[in-house]
């Protein structure tokens, strides 16, 4: 079923849990997190980057899909079709191409545009049942294209763009897209607890999933985080599935070389890790 995020993130703030967005890139990775999604009887948000709803030829094709998909694989748990890291111009075409939700990332403006922004695209989700996410202070590393510097949001311009009626709000706490480096400091629990102090029981959203350890990511969600996006890891573990069949020689026998069994492994290993995020986020069973 597609929804936006709103219910479910309102609900799993109530439960103290968070549901996964996890990144898509083509059929196979889609199919593998609606199945793992109904198998656990679990809400899911599929996020799309720009660079990836362009790799899919545009977002009107990824909307066809998804829809077409949840009908033809009896997904029955609640879906959200996300655009992750949203321009303004991104959230305009998503909008209209289908989407249920979207994030505007207006973290890279001064605080007054990212406000003007946001508030003008929060009517139109609004208008159109569709949830919107924003972001203050940005998600540190590189993802798709976008780089940001790994601030820690100030909490008081996280009430600014909370007021403006946004339905989840990303606050950068230390965390970073891609793999952590060795040195890494950990996420800023202080600057999420003043945040929240300040937001109520609006959603927040935790980005960079990937090596965040499970001791913190257990800390987030008890104070208030119910979003939480992974898209590197879920690559990696393709990745390594993927090298393991053919450096088996797997893809030399028989009909190995068919498409569809050489991404098998990838789309397994997908499983296998958005089972594993869904149990640590605890949203199985929360359908
Ligand atoms: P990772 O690639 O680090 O898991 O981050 C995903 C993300 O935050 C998508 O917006």
């Amino acid at each position: 079923m597609l929804v936006s995020a709103t219910k479910m993130l309102n609900d799993a703030v109530k439960g103290k849990y968070a549901v996964g967005q996890f990144n898509i890139n083509n059929l196979e990775w889609t199919k593998a997190i609606l199945n793992t999604a109904q198998e656990n009887n679990s809400p899911v948000i599929l996020g799309v980057s720009e660079g990836a709803g362009k790799y899919m030829t545009g977002y009107k094709t990824v909307a066809a899909m998804v829809s077409a998909m949840i009908e033809e694989l009896n997904i029955t748990v609640p879906v959200a079709l996300h655009l992750d890291h949203g321009t303004y111009d991104g959230c305009y075409k998503c909008i209209e191409a289908g989407f249920s939700s979207v994030m505007f990332d207006g973290s890279h403006f001064p605080i007054d545009e990212n406000v003007e922004k946001t508030s003008e695209l929060v009517k139109a989700c609004h208008e159109k049942g569709i949830s919107i996410e924003a972001e203050v202070g940005s998600i540190g590393g590189e993802e798709d294209g976008v780089v940001g510097a790994g601030e820690i949001a100030d909490p008081n311009e996280c009430k600014k763009i909370a007021d403006l009626g946004v339905d989840f709000l990303a606050a950068g706490i230390g965390n970073i897209h891609g793999k952590y480096p060795d040195n890494w400091q950990g996420l800023d629990f202080d600057a999420l607890a003043k945040t929240k102090e300040l937001i109520g029981d609006l959603p927040l959203v935790l980005h960079g999933g990937t090596g965040i350890p499970a001791d913190m990511i257990k800390k987030a969600i008890s104070l208030g985080v119910a979003k939480i996006n992974v898209n590197t890891e879920c690559q990696l573990y393709f990745q390594e599935a993927t090298r393991k069949y053919i450096e088996e020689g797997k893809d030399l026998q028989g009909k190995g070389f068919d498409p569809r069994k050489l991404l098998a492994p990838g789309y397994e290993a997908i499983k296998v890790i958005v089972k594993e995020k869904m149990e640590l986020f605890g949203s199985v069973n929360k359908a």
